[in-house]
């Protein structure tokens, strides 16, 4: 009776899978639909990071440290990709993973899947904090719906933010940079205003509604003062000079005819403003905010003296070294845009520039330039960071190609020695840094405790331990404890294996009703613990308690340097000594269960397809909630919703402060 059973439905399983792999194929060509491209843990089901792929080429030549990322679907943390609702919970937000692309560390859930740009750790007063952009979002859930920049400490806490109210006016997220020595801070700003468009074959102006840009360096602990501030219209920089097509002919509206994307300051306190419409670095005087010259554009002071040096559409410009005669910039040239603003411009791959300028007589040559891997084009998105300090050509740079999370790293010869990319092109990244880093979380470990029916080193069952800690670097080992009741001092160690990743698991014999995990640093201290948790589900009853089997369970697990992992190797081949009953019995238990579960699926799949209206139920994923809000819609107006009046420079409510 039960193998008529298990073969109807085993019989009906296949039907229903062969139908869904032949309906779903077209629907899902990249095979990734299912969640694989993600990390999926027992301890923190709400983080559903994305999965690198790395590859190292010269893997000597890589320098340490960690990848700072904030993964997102589209500029705002609607559930779309290509049309689709590829956006689950889970892997939006900051992010840091290690130099072999482990999960180190996840904020999808503590921002409730917001966006979060620039995520990058800075050095405050000798102290090491992160400082991230926390998008803004309409929904209620509990943060402030403005955007903000956020500064927290190495256990995660928050310990300042500059917002809407210190700031007096809203934060933009294009560009926020802590300046050396780390009292003031430089924020991009853009805002609604007029002005006056001189074309060549008109006589008399024409006023225009415009988006006007510009930035302030402002009081890290007090960003309501700001010690100079910019206007680029009111400054010189002129409606002739955009390439936009679209925005020269649009015919009501605010012309974004800047779109100013990143701002940096040089060691003898002059300006770096990157106008993405106007092709154009501008140099802004630190004595009254002219402009001092422009590279790139319609009005280049420079003569470029090699075309390779031309960019256009530009991000992430950053002054590298200036001295009197010389002035090295690096330049993350998109090469293309989304959006046919100007037909004329050829799309060519995305570049990261070292440009070389002679200011004295005013020629700019290219020093060096890495293309894209894949001769690819970044839209929105990329930065060039130099890891070493000093002269830019003796150092390693780190680029974030920004597609699908694509970053590579060069050495100083510029050789490529490491690329890494997110499994699936669910995700892209606006911007990617790599910095040493010491995180040391206030919240605890988590600990997991699974029965295991599971043949181990003579005994007939085994509890599968698993452990994880969101942030923490200074793990090396951990060591399980556990017994069969609540107390403690009952506990005996289990075991103990070196960090493996994000999650680190493994299996002892027998069963133990009750658990905790140690973090252990390298030297063996110990560093933190998670709660006694206990067994889950609830104890089989076929199960035998720990006592029963404890004598000598201390020596087999110090004789087993080999303490099997769950689904690991060494788990099977216990299996496989445990007896012939203990195996079928095993993969009897294996076989129906995968029967069921291939006939839920298969049904599951069926209804997904006549009910395509279902297809945001991803696998028991919750999707985030809907925005009203696209992609663009995003990147032209975020921040820009305040007309100039308001962007008043009110005296600070809150503010970075230190602790
Ligand atoms: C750094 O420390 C100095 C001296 O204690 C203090 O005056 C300053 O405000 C601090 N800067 C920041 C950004 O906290
Ligand atoms: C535009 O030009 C007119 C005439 O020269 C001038 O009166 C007006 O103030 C200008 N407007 C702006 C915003 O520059
Ligand atoms: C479009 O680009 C071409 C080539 O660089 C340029 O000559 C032209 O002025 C641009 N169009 C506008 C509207 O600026
Ligand atoms: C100025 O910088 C350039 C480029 O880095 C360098 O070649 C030159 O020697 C420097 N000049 C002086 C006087 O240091
Ligand atoms: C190039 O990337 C930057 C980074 O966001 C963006 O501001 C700029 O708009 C991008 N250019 C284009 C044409 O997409």
């Amino acid at each position: 009776m039960r193998s008529i059973v298990m073969w109807t439905s085993k019989a009906l399983a296949y039907a229903l899978t062969a139908g869904l792999t032949l309906a779903r194929s077209p629907v899902d060509p990249e095979g990734w639909e299912d969640g694989s491209d993600l990390h999926h843990f027992v301890t923190r089901p709400d983080l559903t990071a994305p999965r690198y792929t790395v590859a190292k080429y010269h893997p000597e030549s890589i320098a340490p440290g960690y990848w700072f990322v904030a993964p997102y679907s589209s500029l705002y943390d609607q559930p779309s990709f290509n049309g689709r609702k590829e956006h689950i919970s889970g892997q939006t937000g900051a992010h840091i993973y290690d130099a072999d692309g482990n999960l180190v560390w996840s904020a999808a859930s503590k921002y409730h899947n917001r966006n979060v740009f620039n995520l990058q750790p800075v050095n405050i007063n000798e102290t090491h904090r992160l400082s991230y952009h926390l998008a803004g979002s309409d929904s209620d859930d509990g943060y402030p719906k403005h955007s903000s920049q956020v500064f927290a400490d190495s256990s995660y806490e928050e310990v300042g933010r500059i917002n809407e109210a210190s700031r007096g006016g809203p934060v933009d997220f294009h560009a926020f940079k802590v300046l050396p020595g780390a009292e003031t801070a430089l924020i991009s700003s853009e805002w609604w205003d007029t002005g006056n468009l001189t074309q060549p074959d008109e006589q008399d102006p024409i006023e225009r509604p415009i988006l006007n840009a510009g930035f302030a360096e402002v009081k890290l602990n007090n960003p309501g003062e700001a010690l100079f501030q910019w206007d680029a219209y009111k400054s010189g920089l002129g409606l002739e000079e955009c390439y936009d097509e679209h925005g020269l002919n649009q015919k009501e509206g605010y012309w974004d005819y800047i779109h100013e994307n990143s701002v940096d300051k040089d060691l003898q306190g002059d300006y770096y403003v990157s106008a993405r419409h106007t092709n154009t670095i501008y140099k802004v005087s630190k004595e009254d905010g002219h402009i001092d010259w422009r590279l790139g554009g319609k009005q280049s002071d420079f003569k470029v003296l090699d075309p390779k040096l031309t960019f256009y559409w530009q991000h992430h410009v950053r002054v590298r070294s200036v001295n009197a005669s010389h002035t090295v910039l690096t330049v993350f040239d998109n090469a293309s845009e989304d959006q046919g603003r100007n037909s004329s411009i050829p799309e060519s791959a995305s570049a990261a520039k070292i440009i070389l300028l002679d200011t004295i007589n005013m020629e700019a040559s290219l020093l060096r330039h890495y293309d894209r891997p894949n001769d690819g084009k970044s839209r929105k998105l990329g930065n060039v960071q130099q890891l070493n300090e000093g002269d830019i050509m003796q150092s390693s740079i780190f680029v974030d190609w920004a597609q699908q999370g694509h970053i590579a790293e060069y050495d100083s010869e510029g050789r490529m020695v490491l690329e890494a990319q997110f499994a699936s092109p669910r995700m892209s990244t606006y911007r990617a840094y790599k910095f040493p880093w010491v995180g040391q979380p206030k919240e605890k470990p988590v600990c997991k405790l699974l029965p295991m029916n599971l043949a181990l080193k003579g005994h007939d069952v085994a509890t599968a331990f698993y452990v994880s800690w969101n942030g923490a670097t200074e793990v090396s080992t951990w060591e399980f404890h556990g017994g069969d009741e609540m107390e403690e001092e009952d506990f005996e160690t289990l075991g103990s294996t070196p960090k493996d990743g994000f999650e680190t698991s493994l299996v002892v014999p027998g069963i133990a009703k009750y658990g905790y995990a140690v973090a252990l640093d390298k030297d063996g201290k110990e560093l933190g613990r998670s709660e006694t948790m206990s067994l889950l589900p609830p104890l089989d009853k076929d199960l035998k308690p720990l006592s029963s089997i404890t004598p000598g369970i201390r020596k087999l697990v110090e004789q087993s340097d080999d303490a099997a992992k769950p689904s690991g190797s060494s788990a099977q081949k216990e299996v496989a000594t445990g007896g012939h009953n203990a195996l079928v019995q095993l993969l009897l238990t294996i076989g129906t269960f995968a029967v069921y579960a291939l006939a839920v699926f298969g049904v599951y799949s069926l209804v997904k397809i006549f009910l395509p209206f279902t297809g945001r139920w991803q696998r028991g994923y919750k999707p985030v909630r809907e925005s009203k809000y696209s992609d663009e819609h995003v990147l032209e107006s975020t921040g820009r919703d305040r007309p100039a009046e308001d962007v008043a420079y009110r005296m600070s409510t809150e503010s970075y402060r230190p602790t």
